[in-house]
């Protein structure tokens, strides 16, 4: 489904009944990365997933663009659905999405999950990292980007043995528009620190992370449960960066028992 937000063209899905759950995806995916947990929770749930800008169906927007704008473009979107409270849902930039969402809109959350994320903004050198991506994407497109991300995204032993999963986390690079990932790279090194934001989180926050996540190691995901009052934490054996999609039977039964209790 599309819809036009603030004359930005949103891809999203909305499936099911009943509390709404709503997924924010990595970077350079798309909501497709959700897939696993929409097979699992729509008939339970009434799960959303969203394109962020410059992503799968939703129009890229290249002037001086936010990650408050991509929150804004989430809350905007469950305005339009007549959504007021929700679960969120974000694995790594969309843990990122999901700060901006508290810092701005914290009445709208009802609880959280933050997967294989971390609060603090970039360092000078992580900014420059960006800086040379941003530019490798311009001048060699998607599929070197492809190239660079898939051994971060997921586990040596995934990269050997599970040629399928490989090929659909590459499919799903290689239809992010270069504009998209270029512009994700700036508005990721300018992103706030939420450090000091994780003391004031008061809804109930799970933080799941990939045993093996290269890219926002278990220490990170300690940090988070360390500081944010009502945190848990659940690592996923035999899972990298990407572990919703590596190992969704694990993310999943993580997932639905703080489903289950909130509930209780
Ligand atoms: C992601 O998976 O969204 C990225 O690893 C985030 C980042 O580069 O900081």
């Amino acid at each position: 489904m599309k819809t036009v937000i603030k004359g930005v063209t949103v891809g999203y899905t909305d499936q099911g009944r009943g509390t709404p759950l709503v997924f924010i995806h990595a970077f350079p995916l798309s909501k497709a990365m959700w897939q696993p947990q929409v097979d699992a929770l729509e008939d339970f749930y009434r799960v959303i997933t969203i394109d962020l800008r410059g992503h799968g169906e939703s129009d890229t927007v290249l002037w001086n663009d936010t990650l408050d704008n991509y929150a804004a473009d989430v809350i905007d979107l469950l305005d339009d659905l007549g959504i007021s409270q929700a679960i969120f849902i974000g694995l790594s930039m969309g843990g990122y999405v999901l700060f901006s969402i508290y810092r701005n809109y914290a009445n709208r959350v009802k609880a959280m999950v933050l997967a294989d994320t971390r609060a603090q903004s970039d360092s000078e050198e992580g900014k420059a990292g960006r800086r040379s991506m941003a530019q490798m994407a311009f001048n060699e497109g998607a599929s070197a980007i492809a190239d660079l991300m898939l051994p971060k995204l997921l586990t040596p032993s995934t990269m050997k043995h599970h040629p399928k999963i490989v090929e659909q986390v590459r499919q799903m690079i290689l239809h992010t528009p270069t504009a998209g990932i270029i512009v994700d790279l700036m508005a990721m090194a300018a992103r706030p620190d939420s450090t000091d934001l994780l003391r004031t989180i008061s809804c109930p926050t799970l933080v799941i992370v990939g045993e093996e996540d290269q890219a926002a190691p278990v220490a990170e995901s300690q940090y988070l449960t360390n500081r944010i009052p009502n945190s848990t934490l659940v690592t996923i054996p035999a899972a990298g960066h990407l572990s919703n999609y590596e190992q969704p039977a694990a993310f999943n039964q993580a997932l639905q028992t703080f489903l289950d209790n909130l509930e209780s």
